[in-house]
């Protein structure tokens, strides 16, 4: 995916396909006409994913335009939920939770580990794009803790080999999505 080219003077319909304006107001019309601020969640998670996994305050002003509500409304729920992301970010998220139960069954060295395979600190990503580690708060899978999510997958009692495991299965993914591209553009 690839970053929308945001004007000022755009608005949500012109950024997005047809499809995903359809997938908003699908979201929209589950509530009365009245109700304009639940669809929020479901409308940055369709731009997010529109525009390469992150958000722009031009963007979230784009939604809020586009939902009728207030640009600060938009803001409160992109910052609040560890999902939605305000910088670029790598390819795939990996987001451990450092919440009691997690911190309390090794979320540190789950971390750590991470850390020293990707060589990156908490809040960066690698230079190849492909990675970025978060930290975020209970994913509600404590009985799972120590637990990350990537990809939208939650990975729950994590060791060491089961981090390598997800990282080397990540690492598969990417070989083979490379290989597809290279055959489609030789096929060119
Ligand atoms: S504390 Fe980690 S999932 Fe709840």
């Amino acid at each position: 995916m690839t970053d929308l080219n945001y004007d000022q003077t755009l608005h949500l319909k012109q950024l997005l396909s047809d499809k995903a304006i359809e997938e908003i107001d699908s979201w929209i019309k589950k509530y009365p006409a009245e109700r304009k601020r639940p669809p929020i969640i479901a409308a940055l998670k369709v731009v997010q994913e529109h525009n390469g996994s992150y958000l722009t305050d031009e963007l979230m002003q784009a939604v809020a335009e586009y939902l009728d509500v207030p640009h600060v409304a938009v803001y409160e729920v992109a910052t609040f939920y560890t999902m939605f992301h305000l910088d670029k970010v790598g390819k795939h998220v990996i987001s451990v939770c450092n919440n009691i139960s997690c911190s309390l069954r090794g979320a540190d060295k789950v971390i750590e580990h991470l850390q020293n395979r990707l060589n990156i600190k908490v809040g960066e990503t690698t230079n190849d794009g492909v990675y970025t580690i978060k930290t975020v708060e209970c994913l509600a899978a404590c009985g799972g803790a120590p637990m990350l999510e990537v990809d939208k997958q939650y990975h729950e009692n994590l060791t060491e080999d089961r981090i390598d495991q997800i990282l080397s299965d990540i690492a598969a993914l990417e070989m083979a999505s490379s290989k597809k591209t290279d055959k489609a553009e030789a096929s060119e």
